[in-house]
């Protein structure tokens, strides 16, 4: 493949037949697509930044003279297509369902004691994976081609997001032709914790207001009309389940992965296989230590059984599968001191009582602000300024405060009172 520029340079296109372009973006979308999957995917490319950027560029450029030539799959849609003016619905396949959640590891046994009951047996292979802090999605490709992408919605009715999940590099627009070439994949779309920070960083500097986690700013960005802002989002997506496979031999979580493999679609590095209750609480530990280092939030493990006879075996309720359970971890805590109590004033002149900290380091960041919500919580959790608090973080950039250390009090510390006026207007408050 020749990456030239020199006879269809970029702003050449003018000199181009209609027949002359055809070819050229055909040539263009197919080289644009492989440098993606080798950057994206392989982490290995062959060209640098910029001669990608002239790549794009000439194909935009035809693509803007000859409009007919724009299929729903040009590369150039990653950096947004046209804004909408509404999503449509539309209808899953298969319902898309929750999970029942579990808190301890009592109640993961218990969970797993159901199944093995449920089975009649002892032995029941388990999957152990991460639980993704994002909003799930329902992804169908057809004949090799990304078909659409659709929100849980009501979990029977979701919204039509796929220009917005066109911008995900990590999200093939077209699959390998040696590969699975018709299926619908379920999986989650995330903002890493990097882009995450950088985002709201940027949110700050420019006065705007700032996203409360990942998650929200992940389900806030996907429901913006113009896919031009949201390509500039740092979303990405990763997959771990099967709605639909079309006769294709899948018969286990296992093998999803292996699907999953084959057509190049993002999939978790981490999993575990179990087959008892010990096997599974190993696994749910191990993955404890190991998700703080994951590029995403996560939240919890999900535990699936494996086989696809078992699950059918096991069946759902009305809102969840018998054979899957999420296990949540308790989110960190950390124990600080109260300096001060500020009145931030919001956009709509809410009141929101702020907690300066005394600098403590939990979850992997230091933290010296902690919200309080608002007057009622303080005097329901009776928080003075000078107490000794428990804070808690999870995936906020925020924390909040938990409980009061009432038996370190030395009778120092001070009743918040909440303010009669605006500190902003002198407006009373009522
Ligand atoms: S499996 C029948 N696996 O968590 C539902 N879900 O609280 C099967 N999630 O709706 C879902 N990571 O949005 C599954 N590895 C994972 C997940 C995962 C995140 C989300 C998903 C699900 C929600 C349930």
């Amino acid at each position: 493949f020749r990456i030239g520029t020199s006879r269809f340079a970029a702003n050449q296109s003018i000199a181009m037949t209609h027949a002359e372009a055809a070819d050229r973006a055909v040539f263009l979308s197919a080289e644009l697509h492989r440098h993606n999957r080798l950057y994206y995917v392989e982490a290995r490319p062959v060209i640098s930044d910029k001669d990608f950027d002239v790549l794009l560029r000439e194909l935009q450029d035809i693509e803007a003279r000859f409009p007919d030539l724009l299929t729903p799959d040009s590369p150039t849609q990653r950096v947004g297509g046209a804004a909408l003016e509404g999503f449509t619905q539309i209808r899953h396949a298969v319902p898309m369902m929750s999970l029942d959640n579990t808190y301890s590891e009592e109640e993961l046994t218990a969970f797993f004691a159901r199944v093995q009951k449920g089975l009649g047996r002892e032995q029941v292979a388990c999957v152990i994976e991460p639980k993704v802090d994002g909003v799930a999605i329902s992804v169908r490709y057809e004949n090799g081609m990304l078909k659409h992408g659709v929100t849980r919605g009501d979990g029977t009715t979701g919204d039509d997001v796929t220009n917005n999940l066109k911008t995900i590099n990590t999200l093939p627009l077209r699959l390998p032709k040696d590969g699975p070439q018709t299926f619908e994949v379920r999986g989650e779309v995330f903002m890493p914790k990097a882009g995450f920070a950088k985002l709201n960083q940027e949110r700050e500097e420019a006065g705007e207001s700032l996203f409360a986690n990942p998650r929200n700013s992940t389900a806030g960005t996907l429901k913006l009309l113009d896919p031009k802002i949201v390509a500039k989002r740092p979303l990405d997506i990763v997959f771990y389940g099967l709605a639909d496979a079309s006769g294709l031999p899948i018969e286990s979580q296992n093998d999803v992965r292996k699907l999953l493999e084959a057509a190049g679609l993002p999939k978790s590095n981490l999993l575990w296989q179990a087959d008892s209750a010990e096997g599974l609480l190993k696994a749910i530990r191990e993955l404890d230590e190991q998700r703080k280092a994951l590029p995403y939030e996560t939240d919890g493990a999900v535990i699936k059984v494996n086989a696809f006879t078992d699950q059918r075996e096991l069946g759902v309720t009305s809102k969840a599968p018998r054979w899957a359970i999420a296990y949540k971890y308790q989110p960190e805590q950390a124990e600080t001191k109260i300096l001060a109590v500020d009145i931030q004033v919001g956009r709509t002149g809410a009141l929101t009582p702020v907690a300066r900290l005394e600098p403590v380091f939990v979850s992997g960041s230091t933290v010296s602000n902690a919200t309080l919500h608002n007057f009622e919580e303080i005097e329901r959790k009776d928080i003075r300024v000078g107490d000794r608090v428990i804070i808690e973080k999870a995936g906020e950039i925020i924390p909040a405060v938990v409980s009061v250390k009432t038996e370190k009090r030395d009778g120092s510390e001070q009743l918040i009172v909440p303010p009669t006026h605006c500190p902003v207007c002198g407006t009373g408050v009522h």
